[in-house]
């Protein structure tokens, strides 16, 4: 590995890569979702490696992270009254807003779209990276989820580097901040229209939004020209072939609720007693099942709303390749 890994975070270290951000390197860092492959948000050169990195669609917009709403009214050009009252109850924290964007979205980042990606995440070295991003002259940092397009999120930065350490260079950084707490990306919301419109639900559910907003959430019709990863029929899949609901044979990997039983032979991979659990482990279990090099991992779907409905949304697209 040549990338540098920083195990301590501490200010200085934070500080440090706050600087090679903006002499346009990469730099991964936690956040309370999943692991980020950050990039200036305005450095077309330090962007296209991040598409060159993940093996990323051109034309796929990336999430630009912000230290604090007073940095809203530089990378959108309106925001409605719901979306504010979003902003205020939910950030920091793992909620993606869809907002008409200034001239500072250029299309390198929107994928050409009109509209912007902004999420303030909570996790402490997220925070404090942004912050002395912003104070030394930046924006905002650009970064998708840190794995190749289509596999699974990574939760640790042992599994980024495992995935993409190799494509990163000596001045790129890895910043460790532990195993990512709510473990499935953010909830992505399209702020756009009337009402608010889920684009890929995560843990900031239908009902707390409801409840913020105040009104009802606009459908998804599926006919939006917008482009979210969130929208693609398979993503967030290993290798292993996915199977939903079914009965783990031998061999098989299985993820399920602590109360499932495992059947003989087949390999448990993670056993949650709850849903946050669930969530948790889940891009863990399915990574593990790649590095046993199984064939088949069979996900018993959580039932209920909320942040089970967003893990069901991410098994389906993982059972669909
Ligand atoms: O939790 C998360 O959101 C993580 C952490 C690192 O913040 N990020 C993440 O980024 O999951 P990514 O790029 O893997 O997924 C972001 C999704 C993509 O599906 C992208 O298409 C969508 O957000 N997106 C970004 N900007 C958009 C825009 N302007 N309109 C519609 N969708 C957008
Ligand atoms: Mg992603």
């Amino acid at each position: 590995m040549i990338v540098k890994f920083i195990e301590h975070c501490t200010p200085k270290e934070i500080a440090t890569a706050a600087i090679s951000l903006k002499n346009g390197q990469l730099v991964v860092f936690p956040t309370e979702t999943v692991y980020g492959l950050g990039a200036d948000a305005n450095n077309e050169e330090a962007i296209r490696r991040i598409y060159e990195v993940k093996g990323r669609p051109k034309n796929h917009p990336l999430i630009v992270h912000i230290s604090s709403i007073n940095q809203l009214a530089k990378w959108t050009i309106s925001i409605p009254a719901y979306a504010m009252k979003l902003a205020e109850k939910f950030w920091p924290g793992p909620m993606t807003l869809i907002l008409n964007r200034s001239k500072l979205a250029v299309n390198f980042v929107t994928g050409d779209q009109e509209t912007v990606g902004l999420r303030i995440p909570s996790h402490p070295i997220a925070l404090e990276l942004l912050k002395q991003f912003e104070s030394i002259g930046g924006n905002g940092v650009a970064a998708p989820s840190a794995n190749k397009f289509g596999y699974v999120s990574p939760t640790s930065a042992q599994d980024v580097v495992k995935e993409i350490g190799s494509k990163l260079d000596r001045f790129d950084l890895v910043l460790e901040g532990g195993k990512s707490l709510i473990g499935i990306e953010s909830t992505i919301i399209d702020c756009t229209g009337l009402r608010p419109r889920i684009l890929r639900s995560g843990s900031t559910t239908k009902k707390m939004i409801e409840l913020v907003c105040g009104t009802g959430l606009s459908k998804n019709t599926g006919r939006s020209k917008i482009r979210a990863s969130g929208l693609l029929k398979s993503h967030y899949a290993p290798k292993a072939k996915v199977i939903l609901d079914s009965i783990a044979k031998n061999g098989d990997g299985l993820i399920a609720l602590a109360h499932i039983p495992t059947p003989n032979g087949a390999i448990r991979l993670s056993t949650p007693n709850t849903i946050t659990d669930f969530a948790r482990n889940f891009y863990s279990a399915l990574r593990e099942g790649d590095e046993k090099k199984l064939s088949r991992i069979v996900i018993c779907l959580p039932e209920g709303d909320g942040l089970a409905e967003a893990i069901r949304e991410r098994a389906m697209k993982a059972a669909a390749k």
